[in-house]
């Protein structure tokens, strides 16, 4: 079981799109309170958990707030957040996701999730994929967020499989670092520019196929 080759899967960005969701929310907020907010900022929000996804915008903005403001405000943007969730289903799954995580469990890989996101479960729930990895672990589970590697080495203990043996698909820069970090091979899902640091990377999921990854074992 240990030399299995184990998949571990980021959610926002890679199985759906939820990464517009949060630009729209922490953009709507950040302009609230006076802080420009662009496509740039929000590329170094990506899998970066949501309280220092707040310290960043206002460190950005100069601004400092009380704790408890801090807290409403991220409470708010979260509320908003999950406004936009909670209208998802199945049809926005990313395309090519689906096929690629029944073939490998056709194939009886371990799979789990590794994501930043609170949200994860409620998420899961609302595109049907509620049942289909082994191994959940979510930012109610970690306490060092991505680019620390605790998220994917906490899912590879629990898929009962060593490090070397996983694939991490990630849409973020601080993802792909923590799949580093933690001894794994990292897949980029965006842009080969941004995400330079990826072992390999894929604009999508049909970029690729399960062919590749046993090209890539036999090289090894
Ligand atoms: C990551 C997203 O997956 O989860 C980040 O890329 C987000 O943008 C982080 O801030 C935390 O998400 P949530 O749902 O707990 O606010
Ligand atoms: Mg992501």
């Amino acid at each position: 079981m240990k030399n299995q080759t184990a998949f571990i899967f980021d959610l926002d960005g890679v199985i759906v799109d939820t990464a517009k969701f949060h630009f729209l929310a922490w953009q709507k907020l950040a302009n609230k309170i006076g802080i420009d907010f662009s496509e740039k900022e929000n590329e170094q929000l990506k899998g970066v958990s949501r309280i220092k996804s707040l310290e960043k915008i206002l460190s950005w903005g100069k601004k400092s707030l009380s704790d408890e403001e801090f807290q409403r405000l991220m409470d708010e943007k979260n509320q908003d957040y999950l406004n936009h969730v909670h209208q998802m289903t199945k049809a926005d799954i990313l395309p090519g996701v689906e096929d690629f995580l029944e073939e490998l469990k056709s194939k009886n890989h371990p799979i789990a999730l590794g994501s930043a996101s609170k949200n994860a479960k409620t998420i899961l729930k609302c595109v049907g994929l509620s049942n289909t990895f082994e191994a959940i672990i979510d930012g109610n589970k970690v306490t060092k967020a991505k680019p620390d590697p605790e998220v994917f080495l906490k899912a590879a203990r629990l898929l009962n499989t060593e490090p070397q043996n996983c694939f991490v698909f990630e849409d973020s820069i601080a993802g792909i670092k923590a799949a580093n970090a933690g001894g794994m091979t990292s897949i980029g899902i965006g842009n080969k520019d941004t995400l330079h640091e990826a072992a390999f990377c894929f604009n999508n999921f049909n970029e690729f196929d399960y062919q590749f990854f046993k090209t890539i074992k036999t090289q090894a």
